[in-house]
C-alpha cells in the first residue's frame, strides 16, 4: 500500500533509529529527511533560530514529499519532529489534501530518557562548541515534546520508544501501515501477549500439576475418547497436559506468537494431538459448527477469563458440551506483587513507581472475581463445583523478574539496557535472601452440564 510513514517525536525519541529499522525491512522505500530541506534553505538565506518557522520550509517539505512519492517511491519514511500543532497540521494536512495516505507515528518517551539520549549523542569531534549549543537547543525542547504526546490527533500511532525495542516499534508501524500486518482478530483486545512476551511467558509461568489435571478429569469424567477446547491457551500451559488425558485438544488464542510458542512446545514434548487455532472466546460457535453439538468433554479457560465476556462464553459452550462435560475456569495463583508477604508488598511498591500506575487487579484470582464467575456459571445453568490445589515454590531472582516481565505486555517491557537496573532493584527487595517462596493457589471452578440443560438442546 503506498503510504507516507511520518515519524514524529522529540529529540532523542528514536526517530532515526526507527527509520533505519523500517528501511532495512522496506528497502524500496525512500527515507526522506526534511531537515535537509531546512539546511538547503539556510544555505541561501540567513539562518534563523528554527527553520520550521519558515513558511517556505513547510511548503517545500510537502512539495518534496509529493514529488518523491510521484517519481521515486511507493513508501516514504520521514523521520521529522513536528512538535508545534499548527505546523504539524499544515504539513500533514497538505499531504492528505494532495491525496496521500499518511501514517502519523508519534514516539513517546519519558523526559529523563530523552535528556539522557540527547546528552549521549556523539557530535562533530572538531567542533565541540557547536555540539554543545545543539545539545542545549535540543534539551530546551524536551518538555514541549513530552507535553505534545498528549495532543496528537486521532489516528496517530502513539508508541513508547522507551519501552519497545526498535524491532518491536517497526513491527507496530508496519502492522498499522498494512505491511505484513499483525492479524487483527475480531473480538480480541491488544493485551501485548506477543514478541518477547511469548518466550517469557513460556519460560517463567507455572504450568499445571497432575493434581490439577486429575481434578478436572475427575469432575467431568474425561477419558481418551473426549475432545477438549482450551480457550486463551497462551503458550499451552494447560493445553499440553490436557492433551495427555483426552483424544485431542483445540488450543485457541488471538496471539500468533503465543500460539507459535505453544506449537513449538508441543513439538518439543512430542505432543501430536493438539490443533492450534488463531481465534477468541466468541469463536466457540464456529468450533461447534465444526465438531457438532455435544461433541466436547471440557472447555478449559486457564488464567484468561478476566479478558472474556463470561456470559457469552458460558452460553456458547453449553451446546458444544457432551452430557456430564463442562467448563473449567482455572486460575493459576495470585500475581507475584499481590501476595501477603513483605517481598511481594515491596515488589508492588517498586512496580507502581516504575510503571507510574496502580496495579491492583488480581487477574481473576481474587474472591470477588471468583464469586462473579461462580454466579455467571450458575446463571448459565451449569452445576458449579470447585476444587483447589495449593503448593509452595521457591523462586530465584531471575524467576521472579521473569515472572513479572511475563505479565507486563510487550509495550511495558523495559528495553534490554534497563533490565540490569530493574533486576538490581528486585535483588535489593528480596535481599538478604536469594530465593523467595511463592505460595501458589490454583482454583478450579467447574460448571457441569445439568441434565435438564441437555434436554433443551436443539
Ligand atoms: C495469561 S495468558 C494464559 C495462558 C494459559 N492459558 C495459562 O493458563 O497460563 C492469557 C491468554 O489469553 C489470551 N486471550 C486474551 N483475550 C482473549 C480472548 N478474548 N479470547 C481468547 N483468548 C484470549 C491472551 O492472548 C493470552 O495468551
Amino acid at each position: 500500500m503506498p503510504v507516507i510513514i511520518w515519524i514524529n517525536g522529540g529529540f532523542g525519541a528514536g526517530k532515526t533509529t526507527l527509520a533505519e529499522e523500517l528501511h532495512r525491512r522496506l528497502p524500496d522505500a525512500v527515507v526522506y529527511n526534511p531537515e535537509d530541506v531546512g539546511l538547503m534553505l539556510w544555505k541561501w538565506m540567513r539562518p534563523n533560530d528554527d527553520f520550521q518557522h519558515l513558511p517556505s520550509w513547510r511548503e517545500l517539505v510537502v512539495a518534496t514529499a509529493l514529488s518523491l512519492r510521484r517519481h521515486h517511491a511507493e513508501t516514504l519514511i520521514v523521520p521529522m519532529s513536528l512538535i508545534r500543532d499548527a505546523y504539524r497540521a499544515e504539513i500533514l494536512g497538505g499531504l492528505a489534501h494532495a491525496g496521500e495516505e499518511v501514517l502519523h507515528v508519534f514516539l513517546e518517551a519519558d523526559a529523563g530518557v530523552l535528556q539522557e539520549r540527547v546528552n549521549a549523542r556523539v557530535g562533530i569531534p572538531a567542533n565541540p562548541g557547536a555540539n554543545q549549543s545543539a545539545r542545549e537547543w535540543a534539551l530546551s525542547r524536551v518538555d514541549a515534546a513530552v507535553a505534545a504526546a498528549t495532543r496528537q490527533p486521532t489516528g496517530t500511532l502513539l508508541l513508547r520508544s522507551d519501552r519497545l525495542t526498535p524491532a518491536e516499534l517497526a513491527d507496530e508501524v508496519l502492522a498499522a501501515a498494512g505491511h505484513g500486518a499483525r492479524p487483527q482478530i475480531r473480538g480480541a483486545s491488544d493485551l501485548g501477549f506477543r514478541g518477547e512476551i511469548a518466550d517469557l511467558y513460556h519460560r517463567y509461568r507455572h504450568g499445571y500439576s497432575p493434581a490439577v489435571l486429575d481434578a478436572i478429569t475427575g469432575i467431568f469424567g474425561l477419558t481418551n475418547d473426549d475432545l477438549a477446547v482450551d480457550v486463551g491457551c497462551g503458550t499451552g500451559q494447560l493445553t499440553l497436559p490436557m492433551a495427555a488425558r483426552v483424544r485431542a485438544v483445540i488450543g485457541v488464542d488471538p496471539e500468533r506468537d503465543m500460539l507459535q510458542r505453544a506449537r513449538d512446545a508441543a513439538r518439543d514434548a512430542g505432543v501430536a494431538n493438539v490443533t492450534w487455532m488463531l481465534g477468541v472466546d466468541i469463536d466457540l460457535p464456529t468450533i461447534r459448527a465444526l465438531l457438532g453439538d455435544g461433541s466436547v468433554g471440557v472447555v478449559t479457560v486457564g488464567q484468561a477469563l478476566h479478558w472474556m465476556d463470561q456470559r457469552t462464553l458460558f452460553a456458547n459452550a453449553a451446546p458444544l458440551l457432551r452430557p456430564g462435560g463442562g467448563i473449567a475456569v482455572v486460575t493459576n495463583g495470585t500475581p507475584l506483587w499481590l501476595h501477603d508477604t513483605d517481598w511481594s508488598r515491596a515488589l508492588r511498591q517498586f512496580l507502581e513507581q516504575w510503571l507510574n500506575t496502580e496495579i491492583k487487579s488480581g487477574c481473576g484470582t481474587d474472591d470477588e472475581s471468583q464469586r462473579r464467575y461462580r454466579e455467571a456459571l450458575a446463571a448459565a445453568g451449569y452445576e458449579v463445583h470447585s476444587a483447589a490445589v495449593d503448593y509452595d515454590v521457591e523462586l530465584t531472582l531471575d524467576e521472579l523478574v521473569g515472572g513479572v516481565y511475563s505479565a507486563l505486555g510487550v509495550g511495558r517491557l523495559p528495553p534490554p539496557s534497563e533490565r540490569p537496573a530493574v533486576a538490581e532493584q528486585v535483588r535489593r527487595i528480596i535481599a538478604p535472601r536469594n530465593l523467595v517462596t511463592e505460595h501458589v493457589h490454583v482454583a478450579i471452578l467447574a460448571g457441569r452440564m445439568r441434565s435438564d440443560q441437555l434436554s433443551g438442546r436443539s
